[in-house]
């Protein structure tokens, strides 16, 4: 699938489950062509959000968009298979929820799917550098993952940085992916940084239903607007 980078990847995180299909049309109709699914389960990070049941509606509600599943689960290797039958494009794993990364890797790729890799804030690019020929993805987490609606954490630029020039110095094809507190406030500094994809919770959906939940549609699209306009500065 080609996209126009840099991406713009709502995280349903932060839609309102009640009115998921309204929610996903709202940032299909402003554009939007990439879809961020939270996956939690209350032991990799201390929050539950949902699994392979949902993440298979939502992109039944968006068969044109790309699904990028962000697994922030124990034993991810048990699920592989089940978040590849829900329609998954991308399955991006931590790498500190396995033990055989590459093996993992392997397995997201024999399913069909393309696979990406996730790092936590306090972990360093080098311990994925030897696998970096072998994913699509690279997913730098911003915040600790677990909650969306946090702050970013501005050190974590250093790490796009650094694996923008990896990808150059290599010759590789993955995507830098940055995930947590992004906002129209950061979008221009997390784009000149390097970053190909940049997901947004709160700032997608943040607004909506406060005052009348008939404008629901308007605020996403808006947000939707201004985070684009900031990213591309
Ligand atoms: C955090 C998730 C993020 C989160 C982003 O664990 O991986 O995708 O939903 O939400 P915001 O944009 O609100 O930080
Ligand atoms: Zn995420």
């Amino acid at each position: 699938m080609d996209f126009n980078l840099p991406v713009l990847a709502p995280s349903l995180l932060a839609s309102d489950f009640l009115h998921l299909q309204d929610d996903i049309q709202a940032c299909l109709d402003s554009g939007i062509t990439w879809l961020h699914c939270d996956i939690m389960d209350g032991h990799f990070v201390p929050n539950i959000s949902y699994g392979p049941a949902i993440t298979k509606s939502i992109g039944e509600a968006a068969p044109e968009a790309f699904l990028d599943v962000h697994l922030m689960i124990e034993q991810p290797e048990l699920y592989i298979d089940a978040f590849a039958d829900a329609g998954a494009d991308m399955i991006t794993v931590h790498q500190e929820a396995t033990r055989h990364l590459h093996r993992l890797i392997q397995q997201i790729r024999d399913a069909q799917v393309q696979p990406g890799v996730a790092i936590n804030p306090a972990t360093p690019v080098q311990v994925i550098e030897p696998i970096l020929s072998e994913v699509d993805l690279v997913l730098v987490m911003s915040v600790n993952p677990g909650f969306g609606g946090q702050a970013f954490i501005p050190e974590t630029l250093e790490k796009v940085k650094r694996l923008y020039t990896l990808r150059e110095e290599n010759d590789l094809g993955f995507l830098i992916e940055i995930d947590g507190g992004a906002g129209i406030e950061n979008a221009r500094a997390i784009v000149d940084a390097g970053t190909d994809v940049m997901v947004a919770g709160s700032s997608v959906f943040r607004g909506k239903g406060v005052t009348d939940i008939s404008n629901t549609d308007q605020i996403i699209s808006n947000n939707i607007q201004k985070l684009q306009t900031a990213m591309s500065g």
